[in-house]
């Protein structure tokens, strides 16, 4: 597909249709109606594409299905998740609160971290969370003194297999150079696992190991399985977790693997590795459930031609709401949400409002000929790691986190006001 076609509908959320004028809707939802209700930028999800996702997963992992909070959390994320019968991964006392605050039963989810704090342990135990991921001998030392001796904590080894997904380095993990979990290979894993059958209080059952983000090939999970097979059988363990990292498509000429897919192959990698089907097979996705029911809508403020050059095209938001350009190098389609079926012929470089010059939200995009000042403008597959990496930098507010289902839309987290940017200061 040449790269000025209309953006392509796989990349929208379930419930994007064109509406009356050709104008996009989600869930009914107008997006020019939104933004004159909530301003811009704004993040919009598609609240039934997110249940959808979920239950692709709960059908495909059963309890296993656990989702990822660090991709996407708010309360009414997590209360989602929880409604659709998945368990939560938090990594941090912040995300154990959040998913607390939320409702969530404690027993459904699952901590995780490589420098957990005896605060987060303690937090985590007075919670009564479902299971503890254990990183470090560091960390058993801490479950010795704060793990209550009466109790049953369930908890798993964070292993490194030593298997290298190919995806971006900063979000490689399963490679022994890692700062995470302990080594298979060296003998790590088999000593921290016999170091903890002796902490009273503690229930060592599980293996846990996860090895990257944004992962297209599936055969990465199939080795990953294949390392693993050997520590869960010799062990005797009951749970096998895979952790998260299907990628999903951000570009009109990207497929990702489906959820469903995904855990054909791994369960299929089980049961050849001769993993006992009583051990129960677990999954967190992250952003495979979230990324593309969101999207980030902006206005167009200022469009410069330099001749010979370029055209830069500037937004309302910015790094500060989606670093994963400057990160991580991360490509994104933009399009008009005013004519989402348009071609998109002018070549132009979006960039945001902050003060440097690496502030670029898309390299090389591709417009309507006709975009102008004043338009919005959306940036898709942004539900994932967008709003949950946001920050103030240049003390910009973060913006709103927007619903949408039938027709309605409401805030799930408002915008940030000059009050909230100067809250915490005396
Ligand atoms: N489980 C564990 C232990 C993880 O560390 C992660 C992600 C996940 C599950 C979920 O992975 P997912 O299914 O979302 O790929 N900020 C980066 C991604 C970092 C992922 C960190 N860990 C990005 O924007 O691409």
């Amino acid at each position: 597909m040449a790269a000025t076609a209309p953006i392509a509908r796989h990349l929208l959320p379930d419930g994007a249709a064109v509406g009356k004028g050709g104008e996009l809707t989600v869930a009914g939802v107008a997006l020019s109606a939104v933004a004159e209700e909530f301003g811009t930028p704004f993040f919009l999800y598609d609240e039934q594409h997110l249940r959808a996702r979920c239950r692709e997963a709960v059908a495909a992992f059963g309890p296993g299905a656990a989702y990822a909070t660090k991709a996407f959390l708010c309360k009414a994320m997590a209360a989602l998740a929880a409604e659709e019968g998945m368990t939560l991964d938090v990594a941090t006392g912040g995300e154990l609160a959040v998913a607390l605050a939320a409702g969530v039963d404690p027993a459904l989810l699952v901590l995780h971290g490589n420098n957990k704090s005896d605060e987060e342990l303690a937090a985590a135990f007075g919670a009564g969370v479902g299971r503890i991921i254990v990183d470090s001998f560091e960390e058993i030392r801490r479950l010795e003194r704060l793990a209550p001796a009466k109790g049953a904590q369930r908890v798993s080894l964070r292993v490194t297999p030593g298997v290298e997904a190919h995806t971006h380095e900063f979000v490689m993990t399963g490679q022994e150079d890692s700062k995470f979990g302990f080594s298979l290979a060296s003998g790590a894993a088999a000593e921290a696992l016999r170091a903890l059958h002796k902490v009273p209080g503690i229930v060592a059952d599980g293996a846990h190991a996860h090895i990257g983000s944004q992962i297209f090939r599936l055969d990465a999970f199939e080795r990953e399985v294949a390392v693993l097979a050997p520590f869960i059988v010799d062990n005797g363990l009951t749970e096998l977790s895979v952790g998260g990292g299907l990628g999903v498509a951000y570009l009109n000429d990207e497929h990702a693997p489906s959820i469903s897919k995904w855990a054909e192959v791994v369960r299929g990698a089980c049961a050849s590795a001769g993993i006992p089907s009583s051990v129960l097979l677990s999954a967190e996705p992250g952003r495979a459930i979230v990324a593309s029911a969101g999207l980030t809508c902006y206005r167009v403020g200022t469009i410069k031609e330099l001749p010979g050059i370029r055209t830069y095209l500037a937004v309302d938001g910015g790094m500060s709401d989606n670093p994963r350009p400057v990160l991580y190098g991360s490509g994104y389609e933009a399009f008009l949400p005013r004519s989402p079926d348009a071609e998109r012929p002018l070549a132009a470089r979006i960039v945001g409002k902050h003060c440097e010059s690496g502030d670029v939200l898309v390299h090389e995009a591709f417009l309507p000929g006709d975009v102008a000042v004043g338009d919005l403008l959306v940036t898709p597959v942004t539900g994932a790691y967008g709003f949950s990496m946001a920050s103030n930098y240049n003390r910009l507010a973060r913006p709103p986190v927007l619903f949408a289902r039938d027709g309605e839309v409401r805030a799930v987290v408002r915008r940030e006001s000059i009050e909230d940017l100067l809250r915490l200061e005396p």
